[in-house]
């Protein structure tokens, strides 16, 4: 598979700060790579870093095996970025700055694909920017980012502030810019729509990624949390392998289990009486808690 995208060993600091110290990993052609990490973990300065807007200390980015930092010009015009803040000129209409964005791009501009794109959106192009609300500031950087063909696509967190059906949107978009053998790069803190759309994911904790790789390998990380309410006393559920930090609220069972052993869990219920089973999918949060146990050695 081809490598579109090229990290090794970045390392970056503000001051004292120690942004990057060792981030590592790749994006193929025709992929979409989930970026997931808590507040402050270097997200956002690894894609500014891509889109060479501020220089690495040491290590090497390369987008088509450019250097990001050298070769700034010609890969900007294969790529389009939206952050998660963007910020637009008050006194332009949505419009207007949807086609500026386009032109400092050097893209060609599909209208016809705008005007669909704005449908979908639901997006008013005709107001001053400064009367937009937060999601209405997303939709014009991600109308831009879609209007016009890239090959490569660097989002970060860019359906803050999108309602759950324009996030839909998005990732339907995202999907058929994938179809089309584009590269995406997706910076999130919504697991579920990492795990719907991308491929591979890689987690970055303090400036180091912590765990790369397709999703299914990731699987033995997660837990669902489980809301259990049986019509008899259900016996040593804390013994089975499956079952973790498991609580008895008065009639109600709590725990986390094991994403890989879902069968051992419906195995044992099997001879009682299921009152009610609630599932809850792992949490980006927990991800990451069931990361650091497994670092320090937890179960
Ligand atoms: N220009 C800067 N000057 C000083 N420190 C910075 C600067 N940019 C980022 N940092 C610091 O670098 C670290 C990584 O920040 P970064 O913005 O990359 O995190 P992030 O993963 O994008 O977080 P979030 O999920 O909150 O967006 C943080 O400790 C942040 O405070
Ligand atoms: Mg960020």
């Amino acid at each position: 598979m081809k490598k579109v995208i090229e990290i090794t060993k970045l390392k970056k600091t503000f001051g004292k700060t120690e942004a990057l110290t060792d981030v590592t990993f790749d994006v193929n052609e025709g992929e979409i790579v989930g970026f997931i990490g808590p507040n402050g973990a270097g997200k956002s300065t690894t894609i500014r870093i891509l889109l060479g807007l501020i220089k690495a200390d040491s290590g090497t980015a390369k987008i088509f095996g450019e250097d990001v930092w050298d070769d700034a010009v010609s890969i900007h015009k294969r790529v389009a970025y939206v952050p998660g803040d963007v910020n637009l000129w008050p006194n332009l209409t949505g419009g207007q700055v949807i086609d500026l964005f386009l032109s400092m791009r050097g893209a060609k501009v599909d209208k016809k694909r705008k005007e669909e794109l704005m449908k979908r959106f639901e997006f008013d192009p005709t107001k001053k920017c400064r009367a937009y609300s937060k999601g209405n500031r997303q939709k014009v950087a991600l109308i831009a980012a879609f209007a016009a063909d890239a090959d490569v696509y660097l989002f970060d967190e860019p359906t803050a502030g999108l309602d759950p059906l324009q996030e839909r949107v998005f990732q339907s978009y995202a999907r058929e810019v994938q179809q089309r053998g584009a590269s995406v790069l997706l910076s999130s803190h919504i697991l579920s729509e990492v795990e719907q759309l991308c491929d591979k994911v890689a987690i970055i904790r303090q400036g180091e990624i912590v765990e790369s790789g397709s999703l299914t390998d990731l699987r033995h990380l997660t837990r669902s949390q489980i809301n259990l309410k049986t019509a008899e006393e259900l016996p040593n559920l804390e013994e089975q392998s499956f079952a973790h930090n498991v609580v008895r609220e008065k009639d109600e069972i709590v725990f986390q289990l094991d994403s890989d052993h879902l069968n051992d869990f419906l195995n044992y219920i099997e001879p009682f009486t299921v009152l009610k089973l609630e599932s809850a999918p792992p949490r980006l949060e927990d991800l990451f808690m069931r990361h650091y146990e497994t670092v320090k050695g937890g179960d």
